[in-house]
């Protein structure tokens, strides 16, 4: 296998070492390209051809449809582990035993608070704002009652910050959903279980008992380690570059929050079921919806299609469609749409315009059918989605400073006018 590249610029040659994966990936190491030939460098909108780092996190093949967390199948993963195992494993870089996993809960239960004062941040917000926008601002707003998190120049300081975000963030979830279904501001319960805990939390009525649910538990448990990680998608490259500034870890998730809304990541769940919705609005007829997908025309896009690495199924939606079926029939929910988004698969799978371009279900295709029937309002998906991927973002955090990252700066082609003299305004 080659270990160098040979540019060609202007008749002159240049090289350039090629790095090697540990999964045979091979990547043109380009850092010495802008001073080696004088100011050339390369351009890549969106960076589909472009790797920010080296990671020893996750592993995706896109073209087999692949996805491990440090070496282990997201299959295994979602099977046999909870999601604080996985967390654990994602952020140190091992399976924890018995007692690393004990350890991790109590110590990040004994974070698991939130200054009063936050609440007064909540109340602010109209009841109609969306919970990622909450979400985003609650998170950065951390940084100002826990300030010591941001200066994380030791392994006990950052195992620290990080606890203390794996134990206040559910805390705001649940409160930016109590926020939105008008219920009070409460806390949960050192003696559940951490999945547990934050259902408790986000459902919890006053007047009432809470009784778990093993079906909802367990569902949510998956659906979060299915959510954990995924290299360097468009959130967690976020995470990264504001993580490289040293702003501190709060304010980088806050950042990656934003990013993980928009509706062609993150908020893509949300904007499935409403798509959902309005198909079975419309008499459940698909053909309209297909064909406003292939319209170039038209900026309608088939919600839950579709991925930057994956050209085969997302492992995640092959998961979460098996899931889906499981959880309702054992809630005994009978949801139409969820027949809806599979006759919608199997058309858009046999549709040359999809297999064309290898477009099929990704992760936010089928999950929101699952968190809808666990009582979630459908505002909060893209919140649950948050929830599952910040040990991933914690993660890819950490080794980016470990690692001494430098600060993110991307160079660019200027295009725009060449220097011209200034004219006064009666000139103009
Ligand atoms: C997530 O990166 C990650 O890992 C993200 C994620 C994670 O875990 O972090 O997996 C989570 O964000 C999943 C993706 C959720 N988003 C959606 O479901 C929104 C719908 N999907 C698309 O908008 C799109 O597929 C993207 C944004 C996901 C990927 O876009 P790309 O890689 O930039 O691909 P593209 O836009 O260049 O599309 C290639 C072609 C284009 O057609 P042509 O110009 O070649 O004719 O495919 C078409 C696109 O128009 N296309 C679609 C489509 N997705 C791509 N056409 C109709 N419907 C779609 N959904």
């Amino acid at each position: 296998m080659s270990n160098t590249a040979t540019l060609e610029i202007n008749g002159e040659k240049y090289e350039f070492p090629v790095i090697h994966g540990t999964e045979n990936e091979l990547a043109i190491d380009i850092k010495r390209l802008r001073g080696g030939t004088g100011g050339v460098i390369t351009i890549d909108p969106g960076y589909k051809n472009t790797g920010s780092c080296e990671s020893a996190i996750t592993f995706l093949d896109g073209e087999k449809g692949i996805l491990r967390y440090r070496g282990y199948a997201i299959e295994d993963l979602a099977e046999k582990a909870g999601f604080l195992e996985v967390a654990y494993l994602l952020i140190f870089g091992e399976l924890p035993h018995a007692e690393q996993l004990d350890k991790f809960h109590s110590d990040i239960k004994s974070h698991a608070y939130v200054d009063e004062e936050v609440k007064k941040i909540l109340d602010g917000f109209p009841k109609a704002a969306h919970p990622m926008g909450v979400l985003s601002s609650l998170t950065s707003a951390l940084t100002a009652f826990n300030p010591s998190s941001v200066n994380v120049d030791s392994e006990e300081a950052m195992y620290n910050a990080i606890a203390k975000i794996l134990g206040k963030f559910p805390v705001l979830v649940a409160w930016t959903m109590r926020k939105k279904t008008g219920m009070p501001l409460d806390y949960g319960d050192d003696n559940l279980g951490y999945v547990e805990n934050i259902l408790k939390m986000m459902f919890k009525r006053p007047n009432q008992e809470y009784t778990q649910n093993d079906i909802i538990v367990n569902a949510l448990d998956k659906l979060l380690i299915l959510h954990a990680d995924h290299e360097q998608n468009c959130s967690t490259s976020t995470v990264r570059i504001v993580g490289s500034s040293h702003a501190g870890l709060f304010a980088s998730l806050s950042a990656g929050i934003s990013a993980l809304w928009g509706p062609l990541h993150g908020g893509a769940n949300q904007a499935v079921l409403e798509m959902l919705e309005a198909i079975r609005e419309d008499g459940g007829g698909t053909k309209k919806y297909m064909a406003k997908a292939k319209d170039k025309g038209d900026p309608f896009r088939l919600m839950g299609f579709g991925h930057r690495v994956y050209k085969n199924f997302d492992p995640r939606a092959k998961i979460i469609k098996v899931a889906a079926d499981e959880v309702l029939g054992e809630l005994g929910v009978e949801d139409p749409i969820l027949d809806i988004a599979k006759g919608l698969e199997q058309e858009a799978l046999a549709d040359q315009y999809f297999v064309d371009r290898k477009l099929y279900p990704n992760v936010d295709f089928y999950s929101g059918i699952i968190y809808r029937a666990m009582g979630i309002p459908v505002e909060m998906f893209t919140v649950m989605f948050a929830l599952g991927r910040l040990p991933g973002w914690i993660a890819q955090w950490r080794e980016m400073r470990l690692r001494k990252e430098p600060i993110g700066r991307p160079r660019q082609v200027y295009i725009g006018e060449n220097h011209r003299a200034f004219k006064n305004l009666n000139e103009r």
